[in-house]
């Protein structure tokens, strides 16, 4: 028998180390960018790069509702079109439904994770994660492979 586990800190917000709280409150403040007018639901996410720069991005939705895409992914190749070698160090999460004041408990979806995991491949260097559990508790997640175990990258090709 063979065990997939990992170990995370929970954080509440405010004793978040100083970059990741960053991380975080830019991830919540983009969130108000998010064109959802089909789900209300408002995404942002933020990622640190090496270079101590944030990028961030919200979810964009379309009237064709696949052509739409989440904050991870807008964000994560924004990332890669505007600084193809920097490293990606940390993501931060946060979603919120349109009027409503408090941000939910939300990790990123499948395709998401899969986006996060070519970068990380990429780069050959963990990506740290930060998940808001809710209550005001944060997951800090080493690297995205803990999200994708039995995952397919370009080793698999
Ligand atoms: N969404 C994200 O932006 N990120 C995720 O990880 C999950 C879902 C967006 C997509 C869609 O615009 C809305 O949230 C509802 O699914």
């Amino acid at each position: 028998m063979k065990v997939f586990q990992f170990s995370y800190p929970v954080y509440a917000k405010a004793d978040l180390p100083s970059h990741l709280l960053n991380l975080v409150l830019e991830a919540e403040a983009i969130s108000a960018n998010a064109y959802a007018p089909y789900s209300n639901f408002n995404v942002g996410a933020a990622l640190l790069l090496g270079n101590g720069t944030i990028v961030t991005g919200a979810n964009q939705e379309n009237a064709a509702y696949p052509s739409g895409i989440c904050a991870e992914r807008t964000a994560i190749y924004y990332a890669g079109a505007q600084h193809p070698k920097e490293q990606i160090l940390a993501i931060a999460f946060a979603a919120k439904r349109s009027g409503e004041n408090n941000f939910l408990a939300v990790a990123p979806c499948g395709a998401c994770r899969q986006a996060i995991l070519e970068y990380e491949s990429k780069q050959e260097l963990s990506i740290m994660q930060v998940i808001p559990l809710g209550d005001d508790n944060f997951a800090v997640v080493p690297s995205i492979a803990n999200l994708l175990p039995f995952s397919f990258d370009k080793d698999s090709l």
